[in-house]
């Protein structure tokens, strides 16, 4: 491997600990807080998580460590979306592990969950890990999307784990991850197995979130990335003062990264899925809204600006929701062979106008054709809609577009409007750890191999008061079965992490809102630069604008 002169000098970094865990391991010691409850449905988890539900939360006190000596053989697995800082949680729990004895083991399976059932890893050393001490990527062993869910996975990857004689298992992951560490952990006590299992939270989506866990890991460094890019078109921007950018983020369903971005950067308009939702605003009522901030700016001589839309944000326009389990329906079983037969988009669109109801037809009509195309042709293997395949930055500019030229023709508006479109998503998605996420990860790491030498099973490795510095971070354990509830899925009513999605009376939302119709009209633009890794600490020790309004 090449190595950039930066990610030498990473090799350097030190990651701060929270204090409680500084003292070495010999001086870690377990205060146990009160049992716990599931945020909501108690009865139906309690019943289906007999095992582990109710544990107390604990927290780590500086102290003598009282845990039983045993040789631990620990299993590590990345699962899902890259998200920066994961090499640092695998580097900060094989530290506590060889720390506490030198004739511990270390696991990682590759690829994500199915290296576990596919019994398929390697066995870590100090010459390999140490090449990825902060650094971005999931590359040290990979990452997957399997889900172990069917009774014979469950069997296999106790299976592997016997095999190995795995004391733990740590799986690092966001909602649907860490809820499958949970009903692991269960299925393991049940067993009998005697693995314990540990979760961490990762996504930059920023949606595994509630009282216990202030952040999952990665989005400070993702929306750091993003903001440096949108703060640079927008410097672009405010130069040649002659383009609207429409720059799409991603961050799946919630907007959180959205948000945060915007906190950060001060675009003229920023979309929030959740609020489109709320005030279940149509496509034409958003155009419009865009609209109004393009004209007002033109009236001023001003016909350029930035819009900031979240990935996720046509899943929550009503009639847009609408308008996809339609299209699915349409085109259900022989439908799609019927439907790719015809020869040319007349045929089909003709096909998907006696297909459609009077309403979605409207809806589908108003679309530029490059989307309508899209809809039907960019499909999963189920045969749905790819939602977040959907360009909906060029959709809203085009639909901003005829609003504009309707306004031109009733001589309300007479500006300029050219546009260009950007997608902001994997550049920030194995980028360097910013020095939060490089610290916030190594303690989730080390406490990780914590909550395992002390014996706990189905906890989520816990690190808080994130937005003081690292020195006052509390570390710490929650059982995964406080955070569950039920929810409808696939038609079946399952156990699962509730999703954050941003909230409209938060703090982050409030402070937008009290914001943005200065920033639509006026040029605010905020240029947050690179991230920082070296410097004073006010520039490269910053939190996330979202964790200093919530926590600060
Ligand atoms: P996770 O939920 O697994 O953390 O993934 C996050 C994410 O980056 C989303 O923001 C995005 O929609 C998705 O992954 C993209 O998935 P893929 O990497 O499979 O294209």
């Amino acid at each position: 491997m090449n190595l950039s002169p930066l990610q030498k000098a990473r090799y350097e970094y030190v990651p701060k600990l929270p204090g409680m865990l500084r003292n070495g391991i010999a001086d870690i010691s377990v205060k146990e807080g009160a049992p716990t409850q599931s945020v909501a449905d108690q009865e139906k988890i309690k019943a289906l998580f007999p095992n582990t539900y109710g544990k107390n939360e604990i927290t780590f006190v500086k102290g003598a460590n009282t845990s039983a000596p045993k040789k631990q053989i620990v299993g590590v697995i990345l699962s899902g979306g890259q998200a920066p800082g994961g090499h640092n949680v695998v580097c900060g729990l094989y530290d506590a592990l060889k720390a506490t004895n030198k004739e511990n083991v270390m696991y990682g399976f590759k690829k994500g969950p199915s290296g576990l059932l596919e019994d398929d890893y390697l066995i870590f050393e100090d010459e390999y890990i140490d090449q990825y001490r902060n650094t971005g990527g999931f590359d040290i062993i990979g990452s997957g999307r399997t889900k172990i869910e069917t009774p014979e996975q469950f069997a296999t990857a106790a299976e592997v784990c016997k095999k190995h004689g795995l004391t733990a298992l740590v799986i690092i992951g966001g909602d649907d991850s860490n809820t499958n560490a949970g009903v692991l952990a269960e299925y393991f006590a049940a067993h009998g197995t005697g693995t314990q299992v540990i979760g961490c939270p990762k996504t930059i989506d920023g949606d595994l979130k509630n009282e216990d866990i202030e952040c999952s890991f990665g989005f400070d460094t993702a929306t750091k990335t993003y903001s440096e890019l949108i703060g640079n078109v927008e410097r672009d921007c405010n130069s040649a003062k002659k383009y609207w950018h429409y720059i799409k983020v991603m961050g799946r369903s919630a907007s959180h990264v959205a948000l945060e971005c915007a906190l950060q950067t001060q675009p003229n308009i920023c979309l929030i899925g959740e609020e489109v939702a709320a005030k279940k605003m149509s496509l034409s009522a958003v155009a419009d809204y865009i609209a109004d901030s393009v004209a007002a700016r033109a009236a001023k001589g001003l016909n350029f600006g930035v819009v900031v839309v979240p990935e996720g944000i046509v899943e929550f326009i009503p009639e847009f929701s609408v308008l996809i389990s339609e299209i699915n329906e349409l085109l259900a079983g022989e439908n799609t062979a019927k439907f790719n037969a015809l020869a040319s988009w007349k045929e089909k669109y003709d096909f998907i106008e006696n297909g459609l109801t009077k309403e979605s037809m409207a809806v589908f009509a108003l679309l530029p054709e490059g989307i309508q195309q899209q809809l039907f042709l960019e499909r999963d293997p189920h045969g749905n809609v790819q939602v977040s395949l959907i360009e909906s930055e060029k959709l809203f500019s085009a639909l901003v577009g005829k609003k504009l030229e309707e306004r031109r023709a009733a001589g309300t508006y007479n500006g300029k409007y050219s546009t260009l479109h950007h997608f902001f998503g994997y550049e920030g998605r194995c980028a360097f750890p910013s020095n939060f996420d490089a610290d916030y990860c190594y303690a989730l790491g080390y406490n990780a191999f914590m909550l395992i030498q002390y014996g706990f099973n189905g906890y989520l490795s816990k690190v808080s008061n994130l937005s003081k510095p690292a020195e006052e971070w509390v570390a710490g354990g929650m059982p995964i079965t406080k955070m569950m509830n039920i929810e409808r899925r696939n038609g079946e009513d399952k156990p699962v992490i509730r999703k954050a999605l941003v909230e409209l009376d938060g703090k982050p939302f409030t402070y937008f809102k009290e914001n943005r119709e200065t920033w639509a009209v006026e040029t605010c633009f905020t240029y947050p630069g690179a991230i920082q890794y070296y410097g004073p600490s006010e520039v490269c020790n910053l939190t996330t604008k979202t964790l200093a309004l919530e926590k600060g």
